[in-house]
């Protein structure tokens, strides 16, 4: 039995991308019968008790999922003991977090897109000064790394370090 996986989506304001993230990522678990935790946070801290942005909230409301009960908060050093993988949307969130991981942190850190073929080393790009559309390819992105990213945990080929 492999143990329950405990995945945290990072990003800078925990308000657009990683909300998006963690909400495809409880649906493709849902759809798959994936045991699996999910949270997301934000190396910044201007929007903790925050709910989603309203347009990422029109977006997953779009694919019939409510964010609205979401609230923002800031990534901690407990974060890497708390979770089994956590997962940077770009290069920066990524930085970021290998400053705030502690020495003994257990968490597997990588970039999301990571998990990705053939989207190794890519960003999710940030909506927060764009519009609909903008929200639309990030959907898209989340939606594609959550499908692989539940693929590879049900098999166990995502260990943490
Ligand atoms: P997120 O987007 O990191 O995807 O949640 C942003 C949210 C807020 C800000 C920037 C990006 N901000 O500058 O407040």
């Amino acid at each position: 039995m492999l143990p329950r996986p405990r995945v945290l989506f990072v990003c800078l304001g925990n308000i657009c991308r990683s909300p998006l993230a963690e909400a495809a990522f409880r649906a493709e678990a849902a759809a798959t019968g994936l045991d699996a935790e999910a949270d997301s946070a934000g190396t910044a801290g201007y929007h903790v008790g925050s709910p989603p942005d309203r347009r990422a909230m029109a977006e997953a409301a779009r694919h019939g999922i409510d964010i609205a009960p979401y609230r923002g908060r800031q990534v901690s050093a407990g974060d890497f003991h708390a979770f089994t993988h956590v997962f940077a949307l770009d290069g920066d969130n990524l930085a970021d977090l290998r400053r705030i991981r502690p020495a003994d942190g257990t968490a597997m850190l990588s970039l999301l897109m990571d998990v990705v073929p053939g989207r190794q080393g890519q960003a999710v790009a940030d909506p927060y000064y764009g519009d609909a559309a903008d929200f639309a390819a990030t959907w898209a992105q989340v939606s594609e790394a959550a499908r692989m990213l539940v693929t590879r945990l049900g098999e166990g080929t995502l260990s943490p370090r």
